[in-house]
């Protein structure tokens, strides 16, 4: 069905076949209604139909030219909507993470490590690395990836960023404003300026969205209002990295700012979850960061209690959390942020459209972009029950087995 608010709201169908014409899904719904539907479509569409074509159960059958599929009884799941990625940079942070799990924090300090590693890198290493992860995360069932700029943070590295990341991806986001570089550490204000003078007015017609790291240690609440309100004036779409470290007014901003989606969210008062509810704002929760951080995972229990509708992202960087698979980050997000299945399978497909505005990906109803997979599992609910198992089996995207 198409993406509602209601977190949790699937529709499963037992016995199901989906009729997938070109890159669109044309029908979904049980199986032995699939012949009927067929008919009715064959004379709406242009392709001829062979007169014998056969709808088995679980089967997916491409309309032109009437291919059929029979998946012999395997579960069928939208692809995974990943609205939130930091995939253009160079260099390796497993040390850091090594010495984080002996007990070193977590701080934005280490941002600077990947910035000078992608500042020398090559674009032809930056964009090999992008489609690296991107395939990876294709294998475990991700079709639509959000990928973001932020390690150059200056104008040429962050418009090469963003050409490079247009190659792949409609969802592109301009995050200048991911820390102060360290050229500007005495005079934070002169790259505010730069963002806003020079990198948002170059980004247009490159970048959809614009995101800012709202946070003690990179910008605070002015200086992202003042970025957020210029993105917006330039025709880019906001969103914020918001009270990931420290509960401070972010989310309210973000809520302000009318941003579509807050991502982090790892803190959040009472008052900053009635104020995100009211105000539409979807939350975006990052289960691998706080993984990969040790941070107290938020239960998702008083968010939803709240009102607010939220996405589950994987924030796949170098840093917090160099995770791409949403598989884990559904385990993760059922095991410990009190998700229940049916909500984060939810939150991971319909809920990451609803945090990129788009209504053409995270479900399977007709019109929506033939984007499946296929799980080597009778159920979706075993994303959960078999963490760590590679149950992605085949994945389509716009209708073509791309994994
Ligand atoms: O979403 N919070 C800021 N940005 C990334 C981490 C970037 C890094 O550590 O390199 C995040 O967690
Ligand atoms: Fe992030």
């Amino acid at each position: 069905s198409a993406p509602t608010a209601e977190v949790g709201d699937l529709v499963v169908i037992t016995d199901a076949a989906v009729i997938i014409d070109g890159d669109r899904i044309a029908w979904s719904g049980p199986a032995d209604e699939a012949k009927a539907a067929l008919d009715t479509l064959h004379t709406q569409l242009a392709a001829p139909r062979s007169a014998d074509a056969e709808i088995h159960n679980g089967e997916i059958a491409a309309v032109s030219g009437i291919e059929t599929i029979d998946l012999g009884g395997k579960a069928v799941i939208p692809g995974f909507v990943d609205s939130h990625n930091h995939l253009i940079f160079a260099g390796d942070r497993s040390a850091e993470f090594a010495a984080r799990m002996a007990g070193e924090k977590y701080s934005a300090g280490g941002i600077a490590t990947t910035v000078a590693a992608t500042r020398a890198a090559g674009d032809e290493e930056l964009e090999a690395n992008l489609v690296h992860l991107l395939d990876q995360a294709t294998r475990q069932g991700t079709t639509t990836f959000e990928v973001k700029s932020g390690y150059g943070l200056t104008l040429d590295g962050e418009i090469r960023a963003l050409d490079i990341i247009g190659r792949h991806t409609p969802e592109s986001t301009l995050m200048a404003a991911h820390v102060i570089p360290p050229e500007h550490k005495a005079d934070p204000e002169a790259y505010v300026s730069l963002i806003i003078d020079e990198i948002i007015p170059a980004s247009v017609g490159k970048a959809k969205w614009i995101d800012v790291f709202c946070e003690t240690g990179a910008f605070d609440e002015d200086q992202t209002r003042r970025i957020i309100e210029a993105g917006k004036a330039a025709g880019l779409l906001p969103r914020l990295h918001a009270n990931q470290l420290t509960e401070g007014g972010a989310l309210r901003l973000g809520a302000e700012l009318g941003c579509v989606s807050v991502d982090h969210a790892t803190f959040a008062s009472d008052a900053d979850l009635a104020t995100l509810a009211e105000a539409g704002t979807v939350v975006t929760l990052l289960p691998g960061v706080e993984f990969s951080t040790r941070q107290p995972y938020p239960d998702v229990r008083r968010y939803l209690a709240a009102g607010v509708s939220v996405a589950i992202a994987s924030d796949c960087n170098p840093g917090s959390c160099f995770t791409n698979s949403l598989p884990f980050c559904i385990a993760v997000a059922v095991r410990d942020m009190h998700f229940t299945v049916d909500q984060a399978v939810w939150a991971a497909t319909a809920g990451g459209a609803h945090a990129l505005a788009r209504t053409d990906v995270g479900h399977l109803g007709a019109g929506a972009r033939a984007d499946l997979v296929v799980l080597d599992a009778p159920s979706y609910r075993h994303l959960a029950y078999r963490p760590g198992v590679q149950l992605v089996d085949q994945v389509f995207s716009g209708g073509e087995l791309v994994a």
